[in-house]
């Protein structure tokens, strides 16, 4: 409830809009509207007061002339940014020669005949325009208002726009939305949960879903053949740039499906949504075995928009004379190069700042090559015999004026220091354009090692199917299994990840038994779904799609909290509202809990 001027409580307000700001062109000209919105900018240029009026679907210029309206003139004058207007008055064209070519509404402008000041503001904590620089941290406090910023505004509508794009396409192929439970039981997908205590149950806890997962498939064995969520999932996770504690998925699942039918309906979706973004996607989707993206890019998300290729050079320095690499191949470490195209132009400093790079990323160094005419480049060119040097040569592609940079060690760290290197220097030279270039990652390892758990753990989920011929890889050679499950991933960012499942109990309990997970502790888990696959589980699969990571990618940002209208921090907070935050006492105790912390 505003306080008018008078004093006296007020309620309403006197002009409605007829009109809205950002429809106002020439064809109007002429018109009476009523126009509601905000104060983006005020201008006094003595005698002529200019307003610049904001509301959600653009801005528009008012002229506020004691000619035309002394008493709007006057109330003009007392206002400033984020006061809420009523404005009346004509459209007219802007004088020529005062147009504003950047304003979608800048040729014409409303002389005001009447105003309200519908509420006041104080004073912004920062001024609200389209670029911004201020610190993030005051952004998320006063989320409110960074939100009305056109260009979050633009963000959300895309957002809307993908997510109805995606519900008509779902609809159109027979998908129906179902909504799964919010307090549920642990979930597996790796992270810990949030917890939610029961109060009438002291002792108890829900936990938030991880993703819909084992409910998903529970609606497979109840003959929903084609289901899907645009679901909201909880992690307590380290956050990143594309992670937050609570995120939105695309959830989908089939029954009676194989791999290349989701991959099949996840391409016509995309493609789907593509077009309510007015962009073009080719597909199908082109596929990449998980195997050949390690080795090409020291990952399984690659960014396909640019080279810097990668090659694994153990062959070209077996029996080295160079110390470094011949000591790494025999603690059976190995050695990887990236090919970096056009690297020549690359001076001593910084090539020796890609050097300091690698080492701040875990590696021990760095050794780095240029081919010039004359042969190859390099602090360690002396070590090496032609033989070598030919090798290190074809093995990356490299012609003349391109740079090699090569790190040895444990083959892991090769490869997530490659790969952010990669990342690195792609993004230093410009290499990344603007187009969108998805690839599914397919033929995934069923298993890795998991070393501090000392067991093994799995590459996507508990419940995905091994491969028909690695059932038999299962009892002596289980990291050899192969998994039925495929990630999509684009620029370098995966925006999906899936697998047709386990329908069978026996297959299911073998794969807790490999996972080192116990019988009591997978049956009181788990014990439900193990339970209903006996009923008659038809085979199923399906996938999640990360929405705040497609609409980060769509939109051009480089962090999800863009996309997201209340994101939370880093360290998991809510600056506008103060989640988490301490509860009374009472509240505690009505849970059964104790409250002591360190
Ligand atoms: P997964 O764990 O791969 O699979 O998640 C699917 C997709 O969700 C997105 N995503 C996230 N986005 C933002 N913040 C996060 N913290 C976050 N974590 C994941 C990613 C990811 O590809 N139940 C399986 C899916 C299935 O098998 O059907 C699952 O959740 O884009």
């Amino acid at each position: 409830m505003g306080k008018s001027e008078g004093g006296e409580l007020k309620v309403s307000f006197r002009l409605k809009r007829d009109a809205a700001c950002g429809e106002i062109d020439d064809s109007r000209r002429g018109s009476e509207v009523i126009l509601n919105g905000w104060v983006a900018k005020r201008r006094d240029h003595g005698g002529l007061i200019f307003v610049d009026l904001r509301d959600d679907t653009g801005v528009l210029q008012v002229v506020f002339d004691p000619r035309a309206s002394e008493e709007a003139h006057g109330v003009a004058e007392s206002i400033r940014p984020e006061y809420v207007l009523g404005v009346a008055g004509e459209v007219r064209r802007r004088p020529d020669g005062t147009e504003n070519p950047s304003m979608a509404t800048g040729t014409v402008e409303v002389l005001a005949g009447d105003v309200e000041v519908i509420n006041p503001s104080i004073t912004p904590p920062f001024e609200i325009k389209p670029e911004t620089n201020v610190d993030e941290k005051i952004r998320l406090k006063y989320r409110y208002l960074d939100l009305r910023r056109d260009d979050l505004h633009q963000v959300l509508k895309v957002r809307h726009r993908i997510v109805k794009a995606a519900r008509d396409h779902l609809d159109s192929e027979g998908f129906i939305d179902i909504e799964t439970p919010q307090l549920t039981k642990s979930t597996p997908e790796g992270a810990r949960d949030y917890l939610v205590p029961s109060r009438v149950q002291p002792g108890r806890f829900y936990a938030l879903p991880q993703s819909p997962q084992l409910f998903k498939q529970t609606l497979m064995i109840s003959g929903f053949e084609r289901y899907y969520q645009i679901a909201r999932c909880f992690r307590d996770e380290d956050l990143r740039a594309d992670r937050q504690p609570e995120f939105t998925q695309v959830d989908i699942e089939m029954a009676f499906v194989d791999e290349d039918d989701i991959m099949g309906v996840v391409d016509g979706l995309m493609a789907a949504i593509f077009g309510a973004v007015g962009r073009k996607l080719e597909i199908p989707t082109p596929r990449m075995p998980y195997s050949r993206a390690i080795e090409l890019y020291g990952t399984d998300r690659p960014d396909l928009r640019y080279g810097l290729n990668m090659a694994t050079l153990d062959g070209v320095f077996e029996g080295t004379g160079f110390k470094v690499f011949a000591g790494t191949l025999k603690s059976g470490g190995s050695i990887r190069g990236m090919r970096v195209e056009g690297g020549q132009s690359m001076t001593r400093s910084d090539l020796d700042g890609w050097t300091g790079r690698a080492r701040e990323l875990g590696a021990a160094g760095l050794v780095w090559f240029v081919l010039e005419e004359g042969g190859l480049r390099s602090p360690v060119a002396k070590f090496l015999i032609e033989e070598e040097k030919d090798g290190l040569t074809s093995a990356l592609r490299m012609q003349p004026g391109d740079a090699a940079f090569l790190v040895a060690g444990d083959r892991g760290m090769c490869d997530e220091v490659m790969h952010q290197l990669r990342t690195d220097v792609a993004k230093k030279l410009g290499l990344a354009g603007d187009e969108f270039r998805p690839t599914w990652i397919v033929d995934f390892p069923l298993l890795e090692n998991d070393p501090e758990a000392g067991r093994y753990r799995s590459l996507h989920h508990p419940f995905t199917s091994p491969t028909e011929e690695s059932l038999a890889l299962l009892p002596d050679e289980p990291l050899a299994a192969r998994a039925r499950a495929y990630d999509i991933v684009m620029n370098g960012v995966e925006i999906g990840g899936g697998s047709v499942r386990i329908h069978r109990r026996d297959v299911q309990e073998r794969m807790f038994g490999l996972l080192g997970i116990p019988p009591e502790e997978y049956r009181s888990r788990f014990g439900f779904l193990l339970e209903a696959l006996q009923y008659g589980a038809p085979p199923h699969g399906g996938i999640a799609m990360g929405l705040d990571r497609l609409v980060m990618l769509l939109t051009g940002r480089d962090t999800i909290r863009e996309t997201i209208a209340f994101p939370k921090t880093q360290s998991a907070s809510c600056l506008m509202t103060g989640a988490p935050d301490e509860v009374a006492p009472g509240q505690i105790r009505d849970l059964g809990l104790k409250h002591s912390f360190e």
